[in-house]
């Protein structure tokens, strides 16, 4: 990875990714893409307007910047897809094989993720293994169980060398997240901040996986570093940090919040997907094959939270 490129660029993952990658490898070596641009956030490095639905636009940019890697990170949600499901076909699978097709044009490395979305009702609910079903009953998932057989039929029939990772709940005080299932538990701590107090749209009890931000960009770094001799599973490691339910996010903020207060009202669409996905997953491959492992539980995740939180919106815990 020496000059990368970056589509949804200005996303809950891209956002925080692009910054971390031009640190790293060079401000004018990663090139954000996004659909959409917001005053002040494209300017720390090189940024060009892309629709990856058109994948003429993908290539010449790929091409004019003359890229080792695309990290193809642009695609709807969960919730956001089963309102819009023909939408998020044609984003989440259009896009994809776009990228995938100036990949395999110009030789390039390849990074996509897939999720815990990819996982369905039939799927083993706790620590799901890294090889088990999969039949998603949500759009999202179709989606992704769909993307990461692509990747690997990229991988096996044009030797393109593409990796990913299914990400579980990503969690961040940066770029607030849009139409996900598990955006829950970035909303607790706003409303923690703001009001002292969350109405959960998911049910006690209802666990999923999750990760602090940090934890997912250097896992996405990690394996791509990582020495492909020893990658069995290229597309979709499953890795987690914290299998939580809405009452254990509560738990952790009255360490520092007494008084916070959890209720209920639950959404049946996004709680429907969220009994549809894992309770825990199994991390072994990925800590097996390119050494993962994650830095945050969910104490200290919710610790940094709280006081990031505080300090963008000039609250004194
Ligand atoms: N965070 C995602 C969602 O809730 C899961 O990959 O849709």
């Amino acid at each position: 990875m020496k000059k990368i490129l970056v589509t949804g660029a200005l996303g809950q993952i891209g956002s925080e990714l692009t910054s971390k990658l031009r640190e790293i490898y060079g401000s004018d070596n990663v090139i954000g893409t996004d659909i959409r641009k917001i005053d002040g956030q494209q300017e720390q490095g090189p940024f060009e307007l892309v629709d990856v639905t058109d994948g003429k636009q993908l290539f010449d940019i790929a091409k004019r910047y003359e890229v080792d890697t695309i990290m193809h990170l642009a695609a709807l949600l969960s919730a956001k897809a089963e309102s819009f499901p023909k939408v998020a076909w044609d984003i989440n699978m259009g896009g994809l094989v776009n990228a995938l097709e100036v990949s395999k044009n110009l030789d390039l490395q390849f990074f996509t993720p897939s999720s815990i979305g990819a996982f369905g009702p039939t799927t083993p609910k706790d620590q799901t293994p890294q090889d088990t079903f999969q039949r998603p009953t949500t759009m999202y998932g179709v989606n992704k169980v769909a993307g990461e057989l692509l990747c690997d039929y990229y991988y096996h029939r044009f030797n393109i060398d593409t990796r990913g990772v299914r990400f579980p709940g990503l969690i961040s005080y940066v770029a607030p997240p849009g139409g996900g299932t598990t955006d829950y538990a970035v909303e607790i701590y706003y409303e923690a901040i703001k009001h002292n107090a969350y109405e959960s749209y998911i049910a006690e009890g209802t666990y999923m996986d999750m990760m602090y931000m940090p934890d997912a960009l250097n896992a996405i770094i990690k394996l791509m570093e990582a020495d492909p001799s020893r990658l069995v599973h290229r597309n979709a490691f499953n890795i987690s940090a914290i299998s939580a339910q809405p009452g254990d996010f509560a738990n952790a903020i009255r360490k520092h919040l007494p008084d916070f207060k959890l209720s209920y009202k639950v959404d049946p669409v996004r709680q429907q997907i969220a009994e549809s996905w894992p309770n825990s997953i199994d991390s072994a491959a990925a800590a097996n094959e390119w050494g993962f492992k994650a830095d945050y539980d969910i104490d200290r995740m919710t610790k940094e939270m709280l006081e990031k939180v505080s300090t963008k919106f000039n609250v004194k815990q």
